[in-house]
């Protein structure tokens, strides 16, 4: 059978499109680690208010005695709570967040922290802040330090769009 010139020139390229974007993954996978949010963690998202990790006065930003910053955020149509936490640039930061409800997203501008929060699971961000990325993208505050927003980017109801918090982060 003999092929058409132009068949076979387009079938080269598009081994070509496939093998560029298998090397781009890699390249962003190993090169930039730059990696989905893989965390896997069951946990019965009717009863948070009574689990340890996620009952209301625990939620927040917390230190760890490894210099860790951990933030505990539930999100629940149609609020996230804390409405406001604080997260210092250039320190190691996991994000933990729990869904009280349905499916909700996480998203905080200006920085690398986005994930969905699936009810039945704790979804958990690792990272560290840029503080120009986010100075970008912010409003600055008085004391130096700048609000970004914190998005649900999942719809997840009618007053999805209402539901947002802020983050402030410090320099250090
Ligand atoms: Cu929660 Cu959209």
């Amino acid at each position: 059978m003999r092929v058409h010139p132009t068949e076979k020139r387009w079938f080269v390229i598009a081994v070509l499109l496939v093998a560029l974007m298998i090397g781009v993954i890699l390249y962003t996978a190993v090169g930039m680690h730059i990696h989905p949010p893989s965390n896997v963690e069951a946990i019965d998202s009717t009863r948070l208010h009574l689990t340890r990790e996620f009952a209301e006065d625990n939620l927040g930003v917390r230190r760890e005695k490894d210099g860790t910053v951990v933030a505990r955020i539930v999100m629940a149509r149609f609020h996230v709570e804390p409405q406001e936490i604080t997260l210092p640039a250039g320190a190691p930061i996991v994000v933990r967040a729990a869904s009280a409800d349905v499916l909700h997203g996480l998203n905080v501008a200006g920085t690398n922290i986005g994930t969905q929060v699936v009810p039945g699971y704790v979804s958990e961000v690792r990272t560290t802040i840029n503080f120009d990325s986010v100075a970008r993208l912010g409003v600055a505050n008085a004391d130096g330090s700048v609000t970004v927003p914190l998005f649900c980017n999942e719809y997840c109801g009618l007053g999805h769009q209402s539901m947002w918090g802020r983050v402030r982060v410090t320099r250090k």
